[in-house]
């Protein structure tokens, strides 16, 4: 079975890990620096700070936009459940908004319609890699004195408008879970050019324990004070040296990811069954994943049936994703189907094909013929 997604690790991240693992640290020591100063330097920010996972960097930016009990902050129907989660963790309420038909990222018209008088934050999402309309929702989010975190998930080396991702957001949120860009086994990263939201990102991935060596000179080597409540979020020196050797390889890996792209887009241009995704031209896609839309009034057969089907083929294929506002937790919480009339439709007809750096010529080619087949099996 191909997978949908895969990570690489070769022996040079094995060595690397092995290093710390002989060393003297194994968490929160030389490695999670030198990882975080890479890092912000390969994306061109001035902060990174490192958490557990993606999630927890949601969750630690979201404290430190200070979203709060009582407020709301909007992101979109058609991701993932965590990027709204982290809403819910701090005690507020998301608000779901629709997405464009083309890219199926967050449309921004209706960020601005969906903004009250609680709502503190914008949460756009990098669907499969490609930057969501991010001057549109900066200028929204001043207008509104909102703050913007990008969950760039998707997105780590996508490219809007001449600049990487990473720096264009008040924090930008990046993962490195296996089927992501480089991975740490888990892992999140918050980036930010601003020091003061990097200060609290930093302290909540640590009990809400502030380390001001200031403070620690004034009053005694040993004293710290907690002052918010924060968890331990924090990512180990080991993860951190797999991380490090990964990002080496990143740019590699990128291209090879647009070149699956570009191959999945030749081969299926000109299919009537298959819509194929569209990037904007003044945006590079990551391409984290590689969705078609399938047209089904085109086939004789439903989504579930193509998706078994090419499953049946060995071809691992995936769905990205059920709308976050249907799942049960959101139902109970008043969420209800139909607010999302694009992300909806969109849900019942994608599937993501394989993509992943370490996908050989062969594995491509795979792909494009059981996608091939299984269509003239089934077009009406
Ligand atoms: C859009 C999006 N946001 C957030 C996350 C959470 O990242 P992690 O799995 O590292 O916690 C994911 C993970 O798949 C995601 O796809």
């Amino acid at each position: 079975m191909l997978p949908y997604a895969r990570h690489s690790v070769d022996e040079k991240d094995i060595g690397a890990v092995v290093e710390v693992l002989r060393s003297d640290w194994l968490t929160t020591g030389p490695t999670v620096d030198r990882f975080e100063e890479a890092f912000a330097a390969w994306v061109g920010a001035r902060h990174a700070v490192v958490l557990s996972s993606g999630t927890a960097a949601l969750h630690a930016a979201t404290f430190a936009a200070a979203v709060g009990p009582g407020d709301e902050a909007i992101t979109t129907a058609l991701t993932f459940a965590a990027s709204a989660n982290c809403i819910l963790y701090q005690g507020a309420r998301p608000v779901f908004a629709d997405v464009e038909p083309d890219t199926l990222n967050i449309e921004h018209a209706q960020v601005e319609a969906k903004i009250t008088a609680n709502t503190k934050a914008i949460i756009p999402v990098d669907y499969t890699g490609q930057p969501a309309d991010l001057d549109e929702i900066k200028e929204i989010a001043r207008r509104h004195k909102l703050v913007v975190i990008e969950d760039a998930a998707h997105a780590l080396g996508a490219i809007y408008k001449q600049r990487r991702i990473g720096t264009l957001a008040d924090m930008t949120v990046f993962s490195a879970h296996p089927v992501k860009h480089i991975t740490t086994g888990e892992g999140g990263i918050v980036t930010t050019n601003n020091p003061e939201l990097a200060r609290r990102v930093r302290m909540f991935r640590n009990h809400g324990i502030t380390t001001e060596a200031r403070e620690r000179h004034g009053k005694g080597r040993w004293f710290y004070e907690m002052v918010a409540l924060g968890y331990n979020y924090r990512l180990t020196d080991i993860q951190c040296a797999l991380g490090l050797a990964q990002l080496e390889k990143l740019e590699g890996w990128l291209e090879r990811r647009a070149s699956i792209a570009n191959r999945y887009n030749e081969e299926f241009t000109g299919m009537p069954e298959v819509e194929l995704p569209v990037v904007r031209p003044d945006r590079t896609s990551a391409w984290h994943l590689y969705v078609i839309r399938l047209n089904l009034d085109k086939l004789r057969v439903g989504r579930a049936e193509m998706f078994d089907a090419l499953y049946a083929e060995n071809i691992g294929v995936n769905v990205h994703y059920i709308p976050v506002p249907w799942h049960p937790y959101y139902r109970k919480l008043g969420y209800e189907r139909g607010g999302w009339p694009v992300a909806e439709d969109a849900y019942n007809r994608l599937i993501s094909l394989p993509m992943f750096a370490a996908m050989s010529n062969r594995d491509i080619a795979d792909v494009i013929e059981a996608v091939r087949k299984v269509i003239s099996a089934y077009r009406l």
